[in-house]
């Protein structure tokens, strides 16, 4: 039975950090604030040169260097991503052409934050289904530019950065994606959305649309994110027949301190044997768990035949959790 495996993973944080001590002077906010709410202390925002394909093109082309994989290697680019520069051509065929990746197809993946473990999902199926293909999966955003920075409910929460991951195949069965467990309910999509451009037909406008900046009902998406992403882990640990003890690392979305606090608390799961790094750069979206994917690997904190368990919670609602066996 042949698996389907991470061969390398990369990421990419623009330059420029954003302090909660800067946003002070730009809204009515404190550190102490922030800090003791979210866990957040600083957030990466992209300038020149940093658009999110460009962030993603970078994430890519270093996880390609782990894998020892050329771009033209590459049979399907996806990125998962709510805030490329443009809506069409898509996130994915601007980083398929930064990396030369001549022989891929690409496609965006608009699942919110969820988008790098929907992304995942796909690349296993599709792996599985025609083993020799080599697929780069990445998160990436510049939410920076899709913030209203005047509300201080959001503007302080989110950051901008890129993670990525190549997936190919193996013929090693105790070792790849183990499974999946995925879902969306798009009934509350007003707790947390984002609106286009206002539309040139006037009969499909949205009224009084407040323009493309998120929107979020915070209190209530945090009682639905802890719910839904404790509810997606014990499904998938359920269905796949896995313990929490035989988890060594769990990677979850890094959205805020006090979620990940509240769903470490009812999984009754180790903080010691959790990846966070929410305090460096707030909420990436899709970039967060590939991002901290990446730092993991790099700094060695799983090897060979170790499970690992990510989950992730974003607009939509959209939400699953992923297990791979490294
Ligand atoms: C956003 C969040 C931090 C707000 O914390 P909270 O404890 O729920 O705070 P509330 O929204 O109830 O607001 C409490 C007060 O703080 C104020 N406040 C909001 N943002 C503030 C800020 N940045 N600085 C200072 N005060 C702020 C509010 O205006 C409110 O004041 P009021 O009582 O005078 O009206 C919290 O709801 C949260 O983490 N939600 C989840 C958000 C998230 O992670 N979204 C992405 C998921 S993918």
């Amino acid at each position: 039975m042949m698996g389907t495996v991470i061969l390398g993973t990369g990421s990419s944080l623009p330059k420029r950090i954003m302090t909660n001590k800067d946003l002070e002077v730009i809204v009515d906010t404190d550190d102490e604030w922030i800090f003791s709410r979210t866990g957040i202390r600083n957030r990466r925002i992209g300038g020149a040169g940093e658009k999110t394909h460009q962030i993603a093109a970078d994430a890519g082309r270093k996880a390609l260097e782990m894998a020892g994989i050329l771009p033209e290697e590459l049979d399907l680019v996806v990125v998962g991503t709510i805030s490329s520069h443009m809506l069409m051509p898509s996130c994915a065929c601007f980083v398929q052409k930064e990396l030369g990746a001549v022989n891929a197809f690409a496609y965006d993946i608009n699942a919110a934050c969820s988008g790098f473990i929907y992304g995942m999902d796909m690349a296993d199926k599709y792996i599985r289904s025609e083993n020799q293909k080599k697929i780069l999966v990445i998160g990436a955003e510049t939410l920076s530019g899709r913030l209203n920075w005047k509300d201080r409910n959001t503007c302080i929460l989110f950051g901008d950065g890129a993670g990525a991951a190549v997936f190919g195949h193996s013929n090693d069965s105790t070792r790849g994606v183990v499974g999946s467990n995925l879902h969306s309910d798009g009934r509350l999509w007003r707790l947390l959305h984002m609106h286009t451009a206002p539309s040139t037909n006037p009969d499909l406008e949205v009224p009084d649309n407040p323009g493309a900046h998120i929107i979020m009902e915070g209190r209530e998406v945090f009682k639905y994110a802890v719910k839904a992403m404790e509810d997606s882990v014990c499904a998938l640990l359920k269905q796949e027949n896995i313990s929490m003890d035989s988890i060594k690392l769990f990677i979850p979305h890094q959205a805020n301190i006090r979620i990940l606090k509240n769903l470490l608390e009812r999984l009754q799961f180790p903080e010691e044997k959790v990846f966070v790094n929410v305090s460096d750069y707030g909420n990436t979206s899709a970039a967060s768990v590939p991002i901290a994917l990446d730092e993991a690997n790099r700094q060695g904190l799983f090897a060979r035949g170790d499970t690992i368990l990510l989950c992730s919670f974003g607009g939509g609602f959209t939400w699953g959790a992923s297990l791979i066996k490294w």
